[in-house]
């Protein structure tokens, strides 16, 4: 996949949206300011990644982990998800764009869950582009998750042990059928995955900007990709240069 202004793309781009609380804070808001301004971003990043031909957009909007955090927080960011989803259908149907969500689903909110599968199902057919929303996700608990399955299927003596690799791991997981992401952002500077498609981001590219989310925009986007398209992607070979060289001194 190419873009006129790129000369390679991600097929799956995956994002940490971090940096909403500091983004609030450093203007003496409280942090759901900086979730609410987080939304314009990902209204913005969707719109753009969408035009770019990106495949698959993965967005880490609610861990696992984030359940942990103040009760008022929790509430603000579901009731966010919510208008969101609520907000953006039409969107969505206008652009081709169709919805999927990774993550433990059935820990969300009653009312959530109902407007998630009610959008999902109204952009099932769209082909655009997938915007893949992680909701209470954690790597470590759906690769337990898969497992399980996994597990149920040699005890019911529909797999055999040996038949389990990487692949039929991977197949289990809830981005069965998704390309692993090539390309992970992170925003607001922390250096790690925090729980974030630990299987799935054995190869990934990793890009790790200071910019905090809500400050996040096309032009971002589009440095983060620039990046990207200078990356070389071994995959644990040699790289193409040094191959070349061998190559040369060969013959
Ligand atoms: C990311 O921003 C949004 C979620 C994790 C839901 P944060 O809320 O983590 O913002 P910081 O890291 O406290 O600045
Ligand atoms: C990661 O951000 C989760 C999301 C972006 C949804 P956190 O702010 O929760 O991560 P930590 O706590 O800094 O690792
Ligand atoms: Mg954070």
């Amino acid at each position: 996949m190419s873009s006129p202004e790129l000369a390679k793309i991600p097929r799956h781009l995956a994002v940490i949206m971090d940096g909403n609380g500091r983004w609030a804070r450093r203007r003496g808001m409280p942090r759901i300011m900086g979730h609410r301004q987080g939304v314009k971003a990902v209204r913005q990043t969707v719109t753009a990644c969408r035009e770019l031909g990106i495949e698959v957009l993965t967005l880490y909007a609610f861990s696992k982990e984030n359940w942990n955090r103040p009760k008022d927080e929790v509430t603000a960011l579901m009731d966010l998800l919510y208008e969101y989803l609520e907000r953006e259908l039409n969107e969505m149907l206008k652009n081709g764009i169709r919805l999927e969500a990774i993550g433990e689903i059935d820990q969300l909110p009653q009312k959530v869950q109902e407007k998630l599968a009610a959008v999902m199902e109204s952009t099932s057919s769209n082909k655009e582009m997938i915007l893949n929303l992680a909701l209470s996700y954690g790597g470590r608990a759906e690769i337990a998750r898969a497992v399980q399955k996994i597990a149920q299927k040699c005890v019911a003596g529909e797999i055999r042990p040996e038949e389990i690799d990487e692949n039929l791991v991977a197949s289990h997981l809830d981005t069965a059928g998704l390309p692993d992401p090539d390309l992970i952002i992170r925003t607001s500077g922390e250096m790690r995955l925090s729980n974030f498609l630990l299987f799935q981001s054995a190869y990934s590219e990793l890009y790790i900007t200071s910019t905090l989310w809500p400050d996040f925009d096309r032009q971002e986007l589009m440095k983060a990709l620039k990046e990207f398209e200078r990356r070389e992607r071994r995959f644990g070979r040699i790289g193409r240069s040094f191959a070349q060289a061998c190559t040369a001194i060969a013959s």
